[in-house]
């Protein structure tokens, strides 16, 4: 067997800031809260790429009422840990979802401009409801007043990476969220 000897794929420094037992807990609460509040409604779950991979697979399976899932995929191109301004859109859902109720599902809000460029897109289909869905926020960091509904935790403004967050593309598949150091 060869050893790798690429530096890129060396782990940056971080610490478990939410292990997988909190998560868990956390996202079963969501699936009961969701379960209660939906009943009769079949939501649509769309789930914003990357990084709503991992804890909506997780999501949907504690939620105990029909629903169908869609994506739409975001990228704001970050470089490391730094902000870009645009956000762009590309894969969105090409399911008709007017008069639907949708539930858009992220894995992270930070400036929330994400979450506002898919929301304003969304409007222009006339769904009957949208609302938020996401695990972690940094309320500090919002730049204007964004009204999520669901919300797993609360964090301050650092940078987190597993359960389906990048830093660069990598660490999505880290089982826990961890807190990069050095940030
Ligand atoms: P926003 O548009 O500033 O709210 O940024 C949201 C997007 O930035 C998320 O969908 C993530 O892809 C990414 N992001 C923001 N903060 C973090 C973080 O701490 N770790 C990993 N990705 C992050
Ligand atoms: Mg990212």
């Amino acid at each position: 067997m060869s050893t790798v000897k690429n530096a890129s794929i060396q782990r940056v420094p971080f610490e478990i800031l939410l292990d997988q037992k909190s998560i868990s807990r956390r996202v079963a609460e969501f699936g009961r809260e969701l379960t209660e509040d939906y009943a009769g409604r079949l939501p649509v779950m769309l789930g914003v790429l990357k990084g709503c991979l991992v804890f909506m697979a997780d999501l949907m399976r504690t939620v105990d009422i029909p629903m169908e899932i869609e994506f739409v995929s975001a990228a704001s191109y970050r470089k490391g840990t730094k902000p870009h301004n645009d956000v762009i859109l590309g894969g969105a859902s090409t399911v008709p979802l007017k008069n639907r109720h949708i539930l858009l599902v992220e894995g992270i809000v930070d400036s929330g401009k994400t979450v506002k460029t898919i929301l304003k897109a969304l409007e222009r289909q006339e769904p009957a409801t949208v609302e938020i869905v996401t695990l972690l926020d940094k309320p500090a960091s919002h730049r204007s007043s964004l009204d999520i509904k669901y919300k797993g935790f609360s964090i301050g403004n650092e940078f987190v990476i597993g359960y389906g967050l990048d830093n660069t593309q990598k660490y999505r598949n880290l089982p826990f969220i961890g807190r990069v150091l050095e940030f």
